[in-house]
């Protein structure tokens, strides 16, 4: 919903091969990106210091310069450059050592069009994430944060999640957090750990949706020596490496069929079999589990395993969207204020009327993350002790083009179905048109929302 990616993103594909370059030169100039190409590592470290570019895609094997060394060249002009790497062998070794280097991502040849131009959406989003808080130090806050940081909120609703969090803390069961992106779910997670028998433990969690299957497997389960090229040794996995503590598998939503058959194996022996062993190796870990999506769908169209959806689900819960709960707003933006000043050893700044109103009345579609972001900019952007709408994200503040009913509607005495005509219009659009959100916001039943709308003689 945001719509701040107005310029198309740059990218350098880095190849030996004068067909690869040239296919994907052709299919990223359609998908709406900025190709460079370099043929061979040589020309590749020349664009890289050249172009600046936003993200770097290059083979893994070429002769005199590597996509290794492509990796660490780009890495070192600028961190946050995602750099995803392509490899015609399944190479489990290199493509671990690339992550561990900071690989964006790592994908196997031949690919798929559409996986590729997937991966470069998400790495232009992630760079422009990355490129907008830099300055902000954001790393270095949530880090701080995820330490002591307890979960802000005073809404029905939210209250309402940490008692049920509470409750579940310290049983063993499994929780599956669902909600939309940036809700919290890492940070209910880490709050359910803290409050459990195992909070001296490790909290380890993994991005499930971030790492190839093959890769993936082996992070979760590990693998023996000699189970593929480059396996030198054994090693164990995220599980055993838990061990006493807990696991949190992020993104749940984003596993193969493959692995979720292997997840469920785990939840229901709690042992693991390493990639290429035989011999299963008992876990002592407390699984939570968190997706965006919605797993009840997934399940429905078949992309999501029943049985696992079951055993991960024993325990439940949905973290309501920042809209439903906008009672948490002026805590969240306090919460906030009062970090930054705290890293900034100086008093809070305020918020204007306007800038409080502005994001009182805003949707926050990326939820308390969105806010989060919002404030950590407005902050340092703001010279003196008050923040003033004028620095916050234009989306927030920008007033809606459309009128929200018509003047000569609202022109005489307004009847009461007038009003709620013009509410639930103004609500269906700032949900961008989503029915089934919007009815939610309007705490009526879709199948209300759907009749009014049919009344109002509103067309699809
Ligand atoms: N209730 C809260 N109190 C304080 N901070 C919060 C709260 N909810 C979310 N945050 C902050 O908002 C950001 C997003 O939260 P988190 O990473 O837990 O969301 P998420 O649901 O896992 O999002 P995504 O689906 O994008 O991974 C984090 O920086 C977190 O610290
Ligand atoms: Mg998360």
């Amino acid at each position: 919903m945001t719509s701040t990616q107005a310029v198309k993103p740059s990218v350098l594909v880095v190849d030996d091969e004068t067909g690869i370059l040239e296919t994907l030169r052709i299919l990223l100039k359609n998908e709406g990106f900025t190709p460079h190409v370099a043929l061979g590592g040589k020309q590749g470290l020349d664009q890289i210091a050249a172009l600046a570019p936003d993200i770097v895609i290059t083979d893994v094997r070429m002769p005199s310069v590597t996509g290794l060394e492509i990796l660490s060249a780009a890495r070192a002009k600028d961190p946050d450059l995602p750099v995803i790497l392509m490899t015609a062998q399944a190479d489990l070794r290199s493509a671990i050592q690339a992550v561990n280097e900071g690989a964006y991502y790592y994908i196997q040849k031949p690919f798929v069009n559409g996986d590729i131009v997937a991966i470069l959406r998400r790495a232009a989003e992630h760079r422009q994430l990355r490129v907008e808080n830099r300055s902000l130090r954001q790393e270095i806050s949530r880090r701080d944060r995820n330490g002591a940081n307890q979960p802000v909120g005073r809404s029905k609703a939210w209250l309402s999640v940490l008692r049920l969090a509470e409750t579940v803390a310290p049983t063993e069961s499994t929780v599956l957090i669902q909600g939309e992106s940036g809700t919290g779910k890492e940070v209910i997670a880490r709050y359910i750990h803290q409050l459990s028998a195992r909070a001296s433990g490790a909290f380890l969690s993994i991005n499930c949706g971030a790492l190839p299957e093959s890769l993936l497997e082996s992070e979760l389960f590990g693998h023996v020596k000699g189970s593929f090229t480059g396996a030198m040794k054994d090693k164990s996995g995220l599980f055993t490496a838990a061990g006493g503590g807990t696991f949190f598998l992020d993104e749940i939503g984003e596993t193969t069929p493959s692995t979720q058959v292997k997840l469920l194996r785990v939840l229901q022996q709690r042992e693991v079999i390493p990639v290429g062993g035989t011999e299963a190796v008992p876990i002592d870990t407390r699984l939570l589990a968190a997706t965006n999506r919605d797993l009840e769908e997934e399940m429905k169209r078949g992309s999501f395993r029943s049985d696992l959806f079951y055993r991960l689900n024993v325990f439940a819960l949905h973290l309501p969207p920042l809209r439903s709960r906008r009672d948490d707003i002026p805590l969240l933006i306090d919460a906030f204020l009062h970090r930054a000043a705290q890293q900034r050893a100086a008093d809070p700044k305020r918020l204007t009327d306007a800038a409080l109103d502005a994001m009182q009345a805003y949707a926050w579609p990326g939820n308390v993350r969105e806010l989060e972001n919002a404030l950590e900019r407005a902050v340092i952007l703001s010279d003196g002790d008050t923040i003033d709408a004028t620095a916050l994200p234009e989306r927030i503040t920008e007033r809606r083009s459309e009128p929200l009913v018509t003047t000569h509607e609202i022109a005489a005495n307004p009847t009461l179905d007038v009003i709620e005509r013009a509410y639930i219009m103004w609500v269906l659009q700032s949900e961008g048109g989503n029915k089934s959100r919007a009815a939610e916001v309007l705490g009526i039943d879709p199948s209300t929302l759907y009749r009014k709308l049919s009344r109002y003689g509103v067309a699809e």
